[in-house]
């Protein structure tokens, strides 16, 4: 089923035209699907039934309070990187025990606040944090129970921006190392090993890189085996890319098979961490084209949605495809869409062929993921709002930002004081 497709000749998501969303609500706004997020999570759960497994959403790729609680509602657990992340989830309802941290900058009070909420693990990405969480569990009366993150060595063939797997990358503890770690771990009196993970990056397009780390990571949990180190469980983290153009990546079904299969009849829980292959496919973000403008041999759509925004055009020269909202007969022109920015980085497609006229609205195609949440108010821009929309109905999961919550925590010198001394 198609959850965004035109009716009428006007682009709708799910029965509700965005002609009508734009009417309500203005642009810029990210609209989401609730049918499409939901039968996402299910492809999740249906390619795993019959087998022990958590599936954590990636909080990162879209944290709105409403999409946590759909899945949370659904039985999804979630991973999270930050304190701000835990409070999220908490406040969305989510299950803290089923609650994975990964980072590998956790704070000392990041850790105190995800033990206190009794969280799944502790996805640990170094020695150092280790030693750390151990005295701060200890400080606390708890123990953490954890998982390392192994960096497996293996080139995700993806963005080098968002590869994250290969030893030169920050993330995770290199390969060679993690033995003598879970020696250690073992020792300490406050954490408990439960399991190993590794990410390795994301937009995926094909299975091997998984597969290669998985055998990695089954043949650590053997050697751990034989010393007596017990594993719980295998965590694959996320990675799965989705369609924004052409790639054709393999479907979510394809892709678990392809990741259990190397377990064999290894008593172990499979973990996931899925976010873009979750919700990237499950929202748009609508704009309208405020201005077309020409200059050399050049066409420009200026549009009221800009990097700040969505930045993944800019960051990474990301494709997302442009559609119109109405569809219009008359020919097409070629249009480099741009935002109000002023940066030339500020773009959100080059060279689209679009059949527009100022005052159109255009929906920016595969905006669910990595979307609002990398957002930010540059040039002072509020950010937009955020509609779930269910069937015919709407919902607001985010109102648009005021011009005065931009400086709403800013202080100006009160006129007769004098500054404070440090
Ligand atoms: N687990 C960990 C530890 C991660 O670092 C990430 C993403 C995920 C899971 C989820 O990965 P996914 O299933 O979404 O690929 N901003 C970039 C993507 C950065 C991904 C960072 N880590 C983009 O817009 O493409």
């Amino acid at each position: 089923m198609s959850y965004f497709a035109y009716r009428n000749e006007t682009l709708h998501v799910e029965g509700v035209p965005l002609d009508r969303v734009a009417a309500s609500f203005g642009t810029p706004c990210y609209i989401y699907s609730r049918a499409a997020l939901e039968d996402t999570y299910r492809a999740y759960e249906h390619a795993l039934a019959g087998r022990d497994h958590l599936i954590c959403y990636a909080v990162k790729a879209n944290s709105n309070v409403a999409v946590l609680n759909l899945l949370a509602r659904l039985g999804s657990g979630f991973d999270i990187v930050s304190g701000g992340e835990l409070a999220r989830v908490l406040a969305a309802g989510g299950d803290p025990g089923k609650i994975v941290f990964s980072g590998v900058g956790k704070t000392e009070s990041e850790m105190r606040s995800a033990l206190a909420a009794r969280i799944l693990c502790f996805n640990v990405e170094s020695s150092s944090e280790l030693a750390r969480l151990n005295r701060v569990a200890g400080e606390v009366g708890a123990t953490a129970s954890i998982s390392m993150r192994v960096n497996p060595d293996v080139d995700a063939q993806t963005h080098p921006y968002i590869a994250t797997g290969l030893k030169e990358n920050k993330f995770g503890i290199p390969f060679d190392d993690a033995l003598q770690l879970y020696r250690d771990a073992a020792r300490m009196p406050n954490v408990r090993v439960a399991g190993i993970g590794c990410h390795i990056g994301s937009q995926l397009t094909s299975t091997a890189p998984f597969i290669t780390a998985v055998q990695k990571l089954l043949g650590m949990v053997d050697r751990l085996a034989a010393e007596g180190i017990g594993i719980e469980h295998v965590d694959m983290g996320g990675g799965l890319g989705i369609r924004y153009r052409d790639e054709s990546p393999p479907p979510v079904a394809e892709y678990i098979r392809a990741l259990t299969r190397p377990l064999g009849d290894r008593r172990l829980k499979i973990m996931f961490e899925p976010g873009r292959s979750l919700v990237g496919n499950t929202g748009i973000l609508l704009s309208r084209v405020e201005y077309l403008k020409h200059s050399g041999d050049r066409n420009f759509a200026v549009i009221d949605a800009a990097m700040n925004d969505l930045i993944r055009p800019a960051l990474y020269n990301a494709w997302h495809e442009v559609k119109p909202v109405a569809y219009r007969r008359t020919p097409v022109r070629r249009y480099e869409v741009v935002g109000p920015v002023c940066e030339t980085a500020d773009f959100l497609a080059h060279e689209r062929d679009l059949n527009v006229v100022e005052g159109d609205l255009v929906a920016i195609m595969s905006a669910g993921a990595y979307g609002m949440t990398m957002s930010s108010n540059y040039n002072a821009r509020p950010r937009a709002c955020e509609i779930l929309v269910d069937g015919a109905r709407v919902h607001v999961a985010r109102r648009r930002e005021r011009i005065d919550d931009l400086y709403a925590h800013e202080a100006r010198l009160p006129d007769a004081a004098r500054t404070r001394r440090a």
